[in-house]
């Protein structure tokens, strides 16, 4: 068995760190255990904390079976501490310091930037957990049921992951970090998320769908990109958080997926040709493509706001100190400095977006938001695809970059999602026809209406092509408790 992936599993806290020749560790983190689940009862999700549920839980890092399937209450999960194996002799890959050993401890005149990347990754976590609290009383089926949980409780091993590297490395600051953790809660006026998009609703399953789609792929891409740091621990935790992240995406790709096909095939049986006939499209209890591009530009456009500003010096600073580089920065063929080198960044000025050549160091945070678009391309395409399969004339974009901002150049520009640049009071008149509006809202909700027999799907959505750990079609995956 290669270095680091023997895990214990014998204990309270599952591990491949050597918990048990940690005591200080062990003790800080068994002291933070109890408010854990006191925060999980209480703001994870509301309800079915005594159902049996078919989860996965990790229990090994090798690539091939790292987790094992079987029926849990989720309260009684074994969140675990998992890092991904060493590298042998691995070296710091850009930044000030390329080419010298990786740290295995914190360089002091790093601790505040790098306990401030780990606070803000960590409170993301607990945060789409709150978020998705009430969702389990209208799943769709009991194969989404059981996969809004596995995303769930996977988040709350993503606030375990943080709190271990804040408890091991920081002290009494990393101590302190770890309450503030449980204390913050989604939504709060006295005490929010750190983030915006981490402070709205997600208040149906479209929007879930959605959120696992773009809002857990930005966590994929901020992962990828701590995954490089200088800092060895939090390289192998990000490492293994990301082969957890994959199934997030995997739930809200084809989440959307079944949506789009089910309207396609309620669409095509009634004889509709037109997809932007909403009346008659919602007349068949099924999701009308203009409603979906709507909720598209919504999460879209609020997660492109966790990227931050275009233009940052903090983000330069991270980069030439190694503590968080570019995506895939392994595999980019350049000098990995980037001193003099520029990027092309898009601008607001005077009223046009244009693209200008900034300094690449500064312009870090513009590059992850690009490779973020790229990537959320090829889901888009793939949507697409089925829409044109069956004779549909129709297609689904990515909003423009600058509409419906509130972070970065284009906060506040009033951009069409096509990009067309209007004057306020015309996109102010047009808002509903861009966003979600209350009528919308309302049809949606109206859908939402749980069904719980095994093998059976809400009649918005298609089931999906196959189950979870090769289950078959009426697997119960829920079991309710009595
Ligand atoms: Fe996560
Ligand atoms: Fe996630």
């Amino acid at each position: 068995m290669p270095a680091g992936t023997q895990v214990d599993y014998d204990g309270l806290i599952p591990n491949n760190i050597g918990l048990n020749a940690d005591p200080a560790l062990r003790r800080a983190l068994e002291t933070w255990h109890p408010g854990y689940i006191d925060w999980w009862k209480g703001s994870g999700p509301a309800g079915f904390q005594d159902s049996l549920v078919y989860l996965r839980t990790a229990i090994g890092v090798d690539p091939e079976g790292w987790a094992r399937f079987g029926f849990v209450k989720m309260p009684d999960y074994r969140w675990g501490i998992l890092l991904a194996p060493a590298v042998e002799g691995r070296r710091i890959g850009f930044g000030a310091h390329k080419g010298e050993p990786a740290w295995q401890d914190v360089p002091g005149e790093y601790r505040a930037a790098l306990r401030r990347l780990l606070v803000i990754q960590g409170d993301t976590e607990p945060a789409s957990v709150e978020q998705q609290r009430h969702l389990g009383a209208t799943a769709p089926s009991l194969y989404d049921l059981r996969n809004l949980f596995q995303v769930n409780v996977e988040e709350g091993r993503h606030l375990w992951a943080m709190v271990y590297l804040l408890q091991k490395y920081f002290g009494r600051d990393g101590r302190e970090e770890a309450e503030d953790l449980l204390r913050r809660r989604s939504g709060d006026p006295d005490a929010p998320r750190m983030l915006g998009a981490f402070n709205e609703a997600t208040p149906d399953w479209l929007s879930f769908f959605l959120f696992t789609f773009f809002t857990d792929r930005d966590g994929k891409m901020q992962l990828a990109a701590l995954a490089q740091s200088a800092f060895d621990p939090l390289s192998r935790t990000c490492r293994f958080m990301l082969t957890e992240e994959a199934h997030h995406m995997f739930v809200g790709d084809t989440g959307i997926q079944r949506i789009v096909q089910r309207t396609l095939e309620a669409m095509r049986a009634a004889g509709i040709d037109d997809p932007t006939d909403t009346d008659r499209v919602r007349a068949l209890g099924v999701i009308d493509l203009p409603t979906l591009q709507r909720k598209m530009n919504l999460h879209f456009s609020l997660t492109l706001d966790l990227f931050g500003n275009e233009l940052s010096s903090n983000a330069a600073n991270a980069y030439t100190a190694g503590l968080k580089g570019r995506y895939r920065e392994d595999k980019i063929d350049d000098d990995h400095l980037l001193r003099d080198a520029t990027y092309p960044v898009l601008r607001w000025r005077d009223g046009v977006a244009a693209i200008e050549p900034a300094p690449a160091l500064s312009a870090l945070n513009m590059r992850l938001r690009d490779d973020y678009v790229a990537e959320c391309e090829h889901g888009v395409a793939r949507w697409n695809k089925a829409i044109a399969a069956a004779g549909y004339d129709f297609r689904l974009i990515l909003p423009h970059v600058g509409f419906n901002r509130r972070i970065g150049a284009f906060a506040g520009a009033p951009i069409a999602p096509d990009g067309a640049v209007l004057d306020t009071a015309a996109w102010q008149a047009r808002r509903d026809a861009f966003l979600p509006s209350a009528a919308d809202g309302a049809y949606i909700e109206s859908l939402m209406r749980p069904v719980a027999v095994p093998g059976q799907y809400a009649p918005w959505i298609a089931p999906p092509r196959a189950g979870i750990d090769n289950k078959p079609g009426d697997f119960e995956y829920v079991r309710m408790a009595e």
